[in-house]
């Protein structure tokens, strides 16, 4: 299965026991006139450069006119680092601890409540809600149902992210999901604008009111971070629930480590199984060394987070090992490319792995906890990411 021929190991057996790797094998590649960029050090000079442009999920086909009524996603240059710095403020490191490490252990106890009262749940629907719930914090997403927000967003979520339809049944597609957008406005988005104006809080609805942005631009920046960060933490976390569930001594590990160890099992988790397989960039300059050669400025590159997450100059020796002290040995934060890197890399990633990190560890303490069935591996095209489903935890009823 290795698609990258590694060195002997000397310490680890570096056989590839990557849950996702024949899934994404066979999914996985760039856009058309994209070039496969696999290796770590060319993926990161193209990332980190001032001249490449987001070309991910049809940025260069998406038209506006105001830069404000644009998902961060889409923009570029001095627009995108404006918008993004006004939201980094409360995805920063003290953000998370000081503010949503209490969401994050509210909700999961929650959660984990109402599966020790029926003694079954499937995973994904916990860690959905979970990720729902953080991040509507966040947003200020607070005055709607709990239950029924989720509801709204998962169906918001997989009508819109979806291959537009041709002829009449685009026109319905396009009328169904505008009706979608406006009941998520008039159910989650404006009662919660309602209770902002007359008490403003620390979140982010409170301060796009407070800087006077439209209507528009807010529901946009709602379906953003919902999006960005709803679907993939609900992955993540259960892919790393069921590594954990599996090996004993991992487990041991993530529940007598500090906080420092059990970030470093999760990233480490993470860099084999990341949740996004590609990103795509324009590079508005030459790049030298791609397949021995220099290449014109002006090309589309597909980077391929899963081969540079393997490839050894960057993670060092068996890259298909599961070692959480690689990060240390080979000076790296562990997050490699899980995150992409540069301007448009993941400014919620340490939500993600927070909330993770929170929430397996509540749920390894239920009494009685069992993975009964283990989940399927599907492929979601549009997001080009992994989809687990159909995984059920039991465990000890606490009634
Ligand atoms: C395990 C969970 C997550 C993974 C694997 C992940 C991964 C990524 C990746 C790979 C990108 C970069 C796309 C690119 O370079 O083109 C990205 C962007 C983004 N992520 Fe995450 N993400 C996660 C969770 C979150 C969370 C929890 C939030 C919000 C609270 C979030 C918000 C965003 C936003 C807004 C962007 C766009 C940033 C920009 O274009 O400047 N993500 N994410």
């Amino acid at each position: 299965m290795n698609q990258i021929k590694p060195s002997q190991c000397p310490m680890h057996d570096n056989v590839d026991r990557r849950k996702s790797a024949k899934i994404a094998m066979a999914n996985t590649h760039p856009d058309e006139g994209a070039h496969w960029v696999k290796s770590a050090e060319l993926a990161k000079k193209i990332l980190r450069s001032k001249n490449s442009l987001q070309a991910g999920a049809g940025a260069e086909f998406v038209h506006f006119d105001n830069p404000e009524h644009m998902s961060v996603f889409f923009l570029d240059g001095e627009e995108h680092a404006n918008k993004k710095r006004k939201t980094q403020r409360f995805l920063s490191p003290k953000a998370v601890s000081d503010q949503h490490f209490k969401i994050m252990n509210q909700a999961s106890r929650q959660l984990l409540d109402r599966f020790q009262k029926a003694g079954t749940a499937k995973l994904e629907d916990l860690s959905f809600e979970l990720a729902v719930e953080v991040v509507s914090d966040i947003l200020g997403l607070t005055n709607s149902d709990q239950f029924a927000r989720a509801n709204r967003i998962r169906r918001l979520m997989e009508e819109t992210i979806v291959r537009p339809k041709e002829g009449v049944a685009g026109f319905f597609q396009k009328i169904w999901q505008g009706a979608l957008v406006g009941q998520f406005f008039l159910m989650d988005v404006r009662p919660a604008m309602k209770a902002r104006k007359k008490a403003p809080k620390n979140d982010a609805l409170s301060f796009y009111i407070e800087e006077g942005y439209p209507i528009k631009s807010i529901i946009i920046e709602c379906m953003t971070y919902g999006t960005a960060g709803m679907m993939t933490t609900r992955e993540f976390i259960i892919m790393v629930a069921w590594y954990l569930f599996e090996d004993e001594a991992l487990r041991e590990r993530f529940l007598q480590g500090d906080i420092k160890d059990q970030l470093a099992i999760l990233m480490e988790i993470l860099r084999l199984e990341p949740v996004a397989a590609m990103v795509h960039r324009r590079l508005n300059e030459k790049l030298e060394g791609f397949d021995g050669k220099t290449m014109p400025s002006g090309e589309l590159y597909g980077i391929d987070i899963r081969a540079a997450n393997v490839d050894e100059e960057l993670v060092g020796e068996c890259p298909f090992a599961l070692d959480p002290d690689r990060a240390k040995r080979v000076n790296n934060l562990g997050r490699y490319l899980s995150f992409s890197d540069g301007v448009h890399s993941c400014p919620g990633w340490l939500v993600a792995l927070h909330e993770t990190r929170i929430f397996l560890e509540l749920l390894f303490k239920v009494p009685g906890v069992k993975l009964e069935r283990e989940p399927d591996i599907s492929w979601h095209q549009l997001v080009g990411g992994y989809e687990l489903r159909n995984a059920i935890i039991t465990c000890d009823t606490s009634e």
